[in-house]
C-alpha cells in the first residue's frame, strides 16, 4: 500500500504532470501552435473535426462527473486523493476539447447546441450505464467502468488520432497527447487498486463482468457510427491531399478503408479490455456485434 500510496499521491501527480508534461501548454498544446488550416477553411473537413472533438467532449464529461462522483465513495484515503487528481485532469480535458471547438470556429453561444446536434446517441448511452453504477454508490463497478472500459477506450481512441494527427495537425496532436498520458494514470490506478477490491468482493464478478460487455456493445455501436458518418478521407482523397502514411498497430492509416480504421481499433480496445480486466481476475465477456 506503501507504494501504491506515493505512486498515486498528489504530490507525484504534481511532478510528473503539470510540472513536467503540461509545462508550458496552453489549452494543451504549444502556445505558438494552431489549428491546421486546411482544417478551419475546408468546410466538409471543419464539421467533420467538430464532431469527432463533440465525442471527444461527451466522454470527457462523463468522466468528470464519474471520477468525482466515485472520490466520496472510495473506501480508503489515498484512493480519494488520487480520484481528486483525476477529477482535475478531466475537467482539464473538457476544457481542452471544448477549447477546439471554439478553436473550430464554434460560438461560445452555440456550445450546448453544437453538442446536442452532434452527440451521438449510442455514446450516452455508453456513459448512463457508467454513471448509473455511481448514482448507485458502486465503488467496484464504477471504478471498472471508468478507469479500466471508459479509459481504454479513451486511450486507444486517442492513440489513434494522435497518430492519423502528428503530421498534418500537431497542435491537436500536442492537445493529444498530454492526454493520453493522462488517461495512462488513471488506467493504471484503476488496475492497481480494483484487484484487491475483486478479491475481497468476489459477489461483484457477475455484475461488473455484465457492465462491461454492455458498454462494450454500446462502444463498438459508436465506432460503427462514428467510421460510417466521417466524410474526411473521401474529401482528403477529393481534394488531393495526402493522408499520412503512419501504422496504428500494423495498419497503414493512409490506405486503410473507414471499415479497417474501424475494425483494427475495435479489436484493439477488446484486447486491452480483456488483458486488463484479466489482471484484475474479471473474465472479459465478448459483447454482441452492433
Ligand atoms: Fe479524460
Ligand atoms: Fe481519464
Amino acid at each position: 500500500m506503501a507504494d501504491f500510496l506515493s505512486a498515486y499521491s498528489i504530490q507525484s501527480w504534481l511532478e510528473s504532470c503539470p510540472q513536467s508534461y503540461l509545462e508550458d501548454t496552453v489549452y494543451g498544446h504549444g502556445a505558438d501552435e494552431g489549428e491546421a488550416e486546411l482544417v478551419i477553411e475546408n468546410e466538409v473537413l471543419r464539421e467533420d473535426s467538430i464532431r469527432t472533438t463533440v465525442a471527444l467532449v461527451v466522454g470527457e464529461r462523463c468522466a468528470l462527473s464519474a471520477s468525482s462522483g466515485l472520490i466520496n465513495l472510495a473506501p480508503d484515503e489515498g484512493s480519494k486523493r488520487f480520484l481528486a487528481t483525476q477529477t482535475l485532469d478531466e475537467a482539464r480535458h473538457v476544457e481542452i476539447f471544448t477549447q477546439r471547438l471554439f478553436d473550430l470556429g464554434v460560438k461560445k453561444d452555440n456550445l450546448e447546441t453544437t453538442v446536442q446536434r452532434y452527440a451521438n446517441p449510442n455514446l450516452i448511452k455508453f456513459a448512463e450505464l457508467l454513471l448509473e453504477k455511481i448514482d448507485n454508490k458502486d465503488f467496484v463497478a464504477g471504478v471498472v467502468g471508468q478507469n479500466i472500459v471508459l479509459e481504454g477506450m479513451a486511450f486507444s481512441v486517442f492513440e489513434m488520432m494522435h497518430t492519423a494527427n502528428a503530421e498534418m495537425n500537431p497542435k491537436f496532436a500536442h492537445t493529444l497527447s498530454g492526454t493520453i498520458a493522462d488517461e495512462r494514470r488513471h488506467v493504471g490506478f484503476g488496475e492497481n487498486r480494483i484487484g484487491s477490491l475483486i478479491q475481497e468482493h468476489p459477489e461483484k464478478k457477475p455484475e461488473v463482468e455484465k457492465m462491461q460487455k454492455e458498454m462494450s456493445y454500446w462502444m463498438l455501436a459508436t465506432f460503427s457510427d462514428a467510421f460510417k458518418q466521417t466524410q474526411a478521407i473521401d474529401e482528403l482523397d477529393r481534394i488531393g491531399e495526402q493522408r499520412s502514411h503512419a501504422r496504428f498497430h500494423g495498419t497503414d492509416l493512409g490506405l486503410a478503408s473507414p471499415e479497417e480504421m474501424e475494425a483494427v481499433l475495435a479489436d484493439t480496445v477488446l484486447k486491452e479490455f480483456k488483458t486488463r480486466l484479466g489482471r484484475i481476475g474479471l473474465d472479459y465477456q465478448t459483447p454482441s456485434r452492433p
